[in-house]
This record gives structure tokens, sequence and C-alpha cells, in this order.
């Protein structure tokens, strides 16, 4: 059963996520993900007093919530940054028992109208997790060439009018700059031919996917995604757990194709035979846990959430 932060953010497949860590009260666990510490919680609540849990978030507000929340518990420690520079955060580069990614946007993060992200509110248009870092999704759009802006909508959303709101998009700003998302959500509906109702597309705001391709890239998640699973694969003692709940295809691809590759010998193949010194250094514990009835209807963002576990095996490989 999951619970609800104090901020109205429920954590997804909470007990997957805890039974998954396999949490030890005198274990070392991180948090690359902490938005408003629901599964975080669950593992201090389940550390002794030896217990250690690591938490970072590139979101301020978030790690203003935890310092609040968990700021005077001497067994939590707290880092503003991207799961991504992990290795580069001593306390955790100690060895870990656990690392947790829970990807994407938090609640808090999509109701707030000032953040930008959610096409149903109108704000600015910023998108950034890290809204005191890097480029909003405003400055993006006033300046990436059309065919950038194309590439963006289909490689990260799948939006297939992709060309048609990219030329709409460069036409607009030449005459308006784009600043809201309002005004972006009502361009793209206005060249976005209406799907048939009943459909996938009838049902879904035409927004829907250029506002989620726009937020991936602003936020490099994919590639901050690559490079926090190569760092939690570092952290990690033999025996830690890492496990990742992905709310995106290309997410769930990263995420089990990295395991299978540090799990499993390549298959061999006319040109490439098998990898004759291929160690497996992950082991994989189950495959793709999605969330159950009673929690979609509960929690309808978990209808999209995957969770993949997978364990470090010692040096040598054995399990
Ligand atoms: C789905 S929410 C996590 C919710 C959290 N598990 C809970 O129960 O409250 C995702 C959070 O991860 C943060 N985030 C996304 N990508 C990140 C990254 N690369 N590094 C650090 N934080 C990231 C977001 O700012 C957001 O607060």
């Amino acid at each position: 059963m999951e619970r609800a932060t104090t901020s109205g953010h429920l954590p997804v497949l909470y007990r997957e996520v805890l039974d998954g860590l396999a949490v030890r009260a005198a274990g070392r666990y991180l948090d690359g993900t902490f938005g408003r510490g629901g599964h975080a919680r669950g593992v201090l609540e389940q550390l002794g007093p030896d217990g250690r849990l690591l938490v970072m978030d590139k979101d301020p507000e978030a790690i203003e919530v935890a310092r609040r929340d968990f700021g005077g518990d001497p067994r939590v420690s707290i880092f503003h940054g991207s799961f991504a520079q992990m290795g580069q955060w001593d306390a955790a580069a100690g060895g870990l028992d656990g690392v947790l990614l829970d990807l994407g946007v938090s609640s808090p993060q999509l109701d707030e109208a000032g953040r930008g992200f959610s096409f149903g509110k109108d704000g600015p248009l910023d998108m950034r997790m890290d809204p005191t870092s890097g480029e909003s999704a405003a400055e993006w759009l006033a300046r990436a060439g059309e065919q950038e802006i194309a590439d963006v909508l289909w490689t990260l959303g799948e939006e297939r009018h992709s060309r048609r709101i990219a030329r709409a998009i460069v036409e607009r700003r030449a005459a308006t700059p784009l600043t809201g998302t309002a005004q972006l959500a009502e361009l793209i509906a206005s060249v976005v031919p209406r799907g048939k109702p009943g459909s996938d597309r009838g049902r879904i705001n035409p927004a829907t996917r250029s506002f989620q391709a726009i937020r991936i890239h602003i936020n490099r998640e994919l590639d901050d995604l690559h490079a926090g699973l190569e760092a939690a694969l570092q952290c990690l003692k033999p025996g830690g757990r890492l496990a990742v709940i992905s709310f995106h295809s290309l997410e769930d691809r990263i995420a089990k194709q990295f395991i299978n590759r540090h799990a499993k010998a390549p298959p061999a193949n006319r040109r490439m035979p098998v990898e004759p010194d291929f160690v497996p250094v992950l082991r994989a514990i189950g495959g793709a846990t999605r969330a159950g009835d009673e929690e979609t209807a509960s929690n309808p963002r978990a209808r999209s959430a995957v969770l993949r576990v997978a364990e470090k095996l010692p040096a040598g490989g054995a399990a």
C-alpha cells in the first residue's frame, strides 16, 4: 500500500520498491530522486541507528523539503544535484547497499503552474527541474532550429506531427516570443489534427507528447539516466540493489538494456562470437513490475510506471 507524502505526492510501487531494495537495518541507501520523500521515508523506517540514507534531487524545492523533513535525522545526508553525479559525492562513493531512481517529474512539479511543466495550467514556459541552472524551455524554443525542434519532438515524444509543430513554433516566434505554457499548448492544438473520438489521439491532449519531449530534452533526462546507471553500478557494493522506476518507454528501454548488458553475455552472431571473458556484474531480480489495478485506480500516475530491480554480483560474477 503506497502512502501519500505531506505534499500530496503518492509514491508509486511503494511496497515493490522496498521489497526490491531488500533494505537492511545497517545498510547505506541512496534515493537519487527524493521528490517529496515517499520512498525515502519508507527506507528510513526500515533503517536502524547505524543505517544511512543519502538523498539527492535536482529540484531545489525537493531539497528544501528533504532538509525540513529529514534534516534533523543524523542518519540522513542531503545533496542538491543530479543522480548522474552520485559518484562525486563522497558519502555515496564509499559504497552503497541500494540505489533508487524514480524517474521523471513529481506531482508537485506538475501541479505548480509556475514551474511550467503542465499544459493544463498556464505558467511560464520553464520546465527545468533545477530552475537555477541551464536553459528554460522558452529560451530553447526561442533559439533552436526548426529541424532540431522537430527531431526532439519526434525522438523524445514520438510526436508524428513533429515537423508541422516545429514549423508552427518557428513561424510564431518570428512574430511573438513563446513564453507561456497555454500559448504553446494552443499553438500545438491549432496545427495538430484532432484524433478520432475514442482513439488514443482523441483522448489525450494534443500537446501531451510535445510537452513530454521538451521536458526530457531540457532536463537531459536520458543522458542523466545513462550516467546515473553507470554511477550506481560503480557505487553499489556486491549484493547491493538497484531499483529504477520509469514512466516512459525510452527510459525503460535504457534501464532494461543496462541490466541485460551487465547480466547476460551478448548473444553470439556470425560477426561477433560470444565474448569469452564476459563476467556478469549484475543479476536481474524479476522482470518488469507494473502497478496493480488497486494502485492505478487510486494513482493514475502509476499506470505507466515500470519497476526494474537488479543486484550487483561479487567480483568474479558469482551469484
Ligand atoms: C517521480 S519524482 C520522485 C518521487 C519520490 N520517489 C517520492 O516518493 O516522493 C521524481 C523526482 O526526481 C527528480 N529528478 C529527476 N531527474 C533527476 C536527476 N537526474 N537527478 C536528481 N533528481 C532528479 C525530480 O526533480 C523529481 O523531484
